[in-house]
């Protein structure tokens, strides 16, 4: 298996801070990688040093049997990103957006046009080629950065929290998009996202981080598997002495003013759904979501 990104004992700090704690991780070449975590947890800062543009502070990171201390231009080159923020240029229009970047990898003239058309029309944005990029919804912008960072025909893309602040039809339009991109492209995806969902759905493996350090790392299903039981209950609004439920197969969590029982069958917790019918409780499989929150309250 071919990795197109080893990370061994990687550490950033600023000043005396360490804002990545020496972690490692392999992405094998084609997969969809996510890393996962909260505000602050390290996700743009390793992204940053898997793109070259900000240096180790110890440990080794190879990208593409690159080593992103030595071989900078290289690995810029094999790389496509789609930084945190949108940073198009407001006073060019959606196509000449595509254009300008394109001079930075100096593309062949005869095919750059043409390069960008079909990228257009990949992301659906054909018809908007000529509009300010100031007129683009908060989707079209973020299609157009993904459109950018794929001029070059990058073997691997960065994402830094692609679908942040869109709603839930941009967000599936934007998948799609990038499901697309691995099955046809082989496409080797990084990226970093703090919607469980979005992680669970779109990533082959991934990593969670808190605090700059790995907290949990594999395939999704597996992850969720060995760390929280099978399905979920979730009520709303039961007071302690309703809620308190002694089982040997249940585990109980309290969220905020929803109480959460855990089992490993629907059977064991159909008593529970009988007894709360009133409070319309919902039964649901256990998510990455439950796998994180349990590592966060510990
Ligand atoms: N240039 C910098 N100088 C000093 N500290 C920084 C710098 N960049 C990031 N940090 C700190 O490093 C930590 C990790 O930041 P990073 O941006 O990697 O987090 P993140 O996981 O991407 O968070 P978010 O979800 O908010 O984008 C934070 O505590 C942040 O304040
Ligand atoms: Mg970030």
């Amino acid at each position: 298996m071919n990795h197109a990104v080893e990370a061994r004992n990687l550490i950033k700090r600023y000043r005396n801070f360490t804002a990545v704690d020496n972690i490692s991780f392999d992405v094998v070449e084609g997969e969809t990688f996510s890393i996962l975590g909260e505000n602050g947890a390290g996700k743009s800062t390793t992204m940053r040093m898997i793109a070259c543009r900000s240096p180790l502070s110890g440990g080794s990171l190879k990208v593409g049997n690159f080593d992103v201390m030595k071989n900078g231009r290289e690995i810029r080159s094999m790389i496509g990103i789609v930084p945190q923020e949108n940073n198009l240029d407001p006073d060019l229009n959606v196509k000449e957006n595509l254009l300008v970047y394109s001079r930075y990898f100096r593309l062949p003239k005869h095919s750059i046009d043409k390069r960008c058309d079909e990228l257009l029309d990949f992301i659906r944005l054909s018809d908007k080629k000529d509009a300010k990029v100031d007129h683009l919804s908060g989707g079209m912008k973020r299609r157009l950065v993904i459109a950018r960072a794929l001029l070059h025909k990058p073997k691997i893309l960065l994402l830094d929290e692609p679908t942040t602040g869109l709603d839930p039809n941009v967000r599936l339009e934007i998948w799609e998009k990038l499901e697309e991109l691995r099955s046809v492209s082989k496409l080797t995806t990084i990226l970093s996202t703090h919607y469980m969902d979005e992680a669970e759905k779109l990533s082959n493996r991934l990593v969670i981080l808190s605090d700059g350090k790995i907290i949990s790392d594999g395939v999704p299903r597996e992850i969720i598997q060995s760390n929280v039981k099978k399905y979920a209950l979730e009520i709303r609004g039961l007071n302690a002495a309703e809620a308190s439920f002694n089982h040997p197969k249940i585990i109980m969590q309290k969220r905020g003013s929803t109480h959460i029982y855990f089992a490993d069958s629907m059977e064991v917790l159909t008593p529970l759904l009988q007894r709360f019918a009133a409070k319309q409780p919902i039964l649901r499989p256990s998510n990455l979501e439950d796998v994180f929150l349990q590592f966060v309250k510990n």
